[in-house]
């Protein structure tokens, strides 16, 4: 009886001094200051209904610095202002963190992978189609495909609604390039699932008949499977024609010939997965763009005329029918001003996600492992302290040495940084230079509405009155 005695009073000192070893290990890690919000969707339908509120409101209560929160399935810490962007730029703390893609993206529109298996790893990190050797010979194709659209899309029309064209415009051009397509029919069978993809991914993930989100799975199925078609036709079209095709200027051929030149066969996931990769960054990015440019021309005559006197100085210097060229695009400086200072009004993109490596320090607070980490454009781009007058248009921000470090950041930074950086800005200028130079620009509706989801989007498409310049 004794000895049972002794045994509990052994196993309850124990289970207590556990106890009390784990509350204060917790104790130790002082996690960020917030709330996680409602189980599973968190506080997701805050974030994707307002990005730019749900940073400020949180940063003003819980703190400038960091803040916890959790959107799209994970508990998040959000690092704020230009040291929270630089932590996550830096080297250092890329060994830290690692890309992470929300589970709607990752599990219904990549194919898995593990990327030690991989035949050849190279090719799944390979970016050299997008650097800037081969970027810059796509500059005339740009031009080429834009003067098209207008043609057939705006010159018909006195009023167009730019969002809706510029994104079809934007997969076109995407289509032409990553995969080679001059056929509008090849084009449009994927535009569809596509569309429908960007559509829901980022809707409330309800998988049953008729949401956002089933569109976007079933999108999705549609197109991994119509990629792996495409691929397999044009690795048997490659080895037929190998010479004839040895320099290919489209994404999906140059990875294919690298594999092959490479003496690897890279895996046809591992490329569908690669240019999905890219349709979707490309996307909403560069269309929403666009159509935040355009609706500022409008908004802005002074501006508009400033952008307008620059590209036809260009023009004039070129002869009839003569392509833009990389050349050219060096010149728009002050219509890249304008682009900048669009994109920090309306941000095509909120920032990025981040998967926590190992548990790590900042501002105070431990982030634990496994965690996902987030920065924001949204932490800087209306701070006075940064961009004075935060709210007005005003393009001259650009000029000189431009705004602090860190502190605009549409394309991220460090070894992560947009690979696609490069192609934007030539798709925007060109699409730029090729609207202004053709049409002046009036709004349809002056007080047509933005709504977020969580990227801005004018409520009528942004409806913009044409008028042909007297030539
Ligand atoms: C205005 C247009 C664009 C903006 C604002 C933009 C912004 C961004 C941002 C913020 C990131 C995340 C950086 C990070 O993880 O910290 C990113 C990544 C990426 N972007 Fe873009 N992007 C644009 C256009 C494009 C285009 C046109 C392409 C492809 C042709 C592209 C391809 C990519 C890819 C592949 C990544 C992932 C890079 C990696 O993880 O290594 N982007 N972009």
């Amino acid at each position: 009886m004794s000895s049972i005695f002794l045994l509990i009073v052994v196993l309850t000192t124990l289970f207590l001094l556990i106890l009390t070893l784990i509350i204060s290990q917790t104790n130790k890690r002082k996690l960020p200051p917030g709330k996680t919000g409602l189980p599973i969707i968190g506080e997701s339908l805050a974030f994707v209904s307002n990005p730019q509120k749900f940073i400020q409101d949180r940063m003003n209560k819980y703190s400038p610095k960091i803040f916890k929160t959790s959107i799209a399935g994970g508990k998040m810490a959000v690092l704020c202002g230009p040291l929270g962007n630089k932590c996550l730029f830096s080297n250092e703390t890329n060994k830290l963190v690692t890309t992470w893609w929300p589970r709607s993206i990752s599990q219904h529109l990549i194919f898995p992978i593990n990327a030690n298996s991989l035949p050849s790893k190279s090719i799944y990190f390979d970016h050299s189609f997008l650097k800037l050797e081969s970027i810059q010979h796509y500059v005339s194709i740009m031009d080429a495909m834009t003067k098209q659209h207008l043609e057939a899309k705006w010159a018909p029309h006195e009023e167009v609604k730019v969002h809706p064209l510029a994104k079809e415009f934007t997969f076109d051009l995407a289509c032409r390039l990553f995969i080679n397509f001059d056929n509008s029919e090849q084009t449009r069978e994927l535009a569809e699932p596509f569309f429908n993809v960007a559509k829901g991914i980022m809707s409330a993930p309800l998988n049953i008949p008729g949401t956002a989100f089933n569109g976007a799975v079933k999108g999705g199925a549609i197109i991994k499977e119509k990629l792996l078609q495409i691929i397999k036709n044009r690795r048997d079209e490659l080895q037929k024609n190998g010479d004839d095709l040895k320099k290919p200027q489209d994404l999906l051929s140059r990875s294919l010939v690298s594999c092959d030149e490479n003496g690897k066969f890279c895996s046809e996931h591992g490329i569908a997965n690669k240019i999905i990769g890219y349709l979707m960054a490309s996307f909403y990015t560069t269309s929403t763009t666009i159509t935040f440019v355009l609706n500022n021309l409008a908004e802005n005559p002074h501006v508009y005329d400033k952008v307008l006197e620059e590209q036809l100085e260009i023009s004039k210097s070129k002869a009839t029918g003569e392509a833009l060229s990389w050349a050219d695009i060096q010149k728009m400086k002050y219509s890249w001003n304008v682009v900048c200072e669009s994109m920090r009004l309306t941000p095509p993109s909120q920032g990025a996600f981040k998967e926590v490596l190992t548990d790590f320090t900042y501002a105070g607070y431990t982030i634990p492992k496994g965690w996902k980490i987030s920065w924001s454009v949204h932490t800087t781009y209306k701070n006075p302290e940064y961009f004075i007058n935060p709210e007005k248009f005003d393009p001259s921000r650009f000029e000189g040495n431009g705004p602090p470090p860190f502190t605009f950041v549409p394309f991220g930074g460090g070894p992560k940084m947009c690979v696609g950086k490069e192609y934007a800005r030539i798709e925007i200028l060109v699409f730029v230079h090729n609207v202004v130079t053709r049409f002046k620009l009036k709004k349809a509706n002056p007080n047509e509405k933005i709504v977020y989801n969580p990227d801005p989007t004018p409520t009528e498409g942004l409806r913009i009155c044409l008028q042909p310049h007297q030539i």
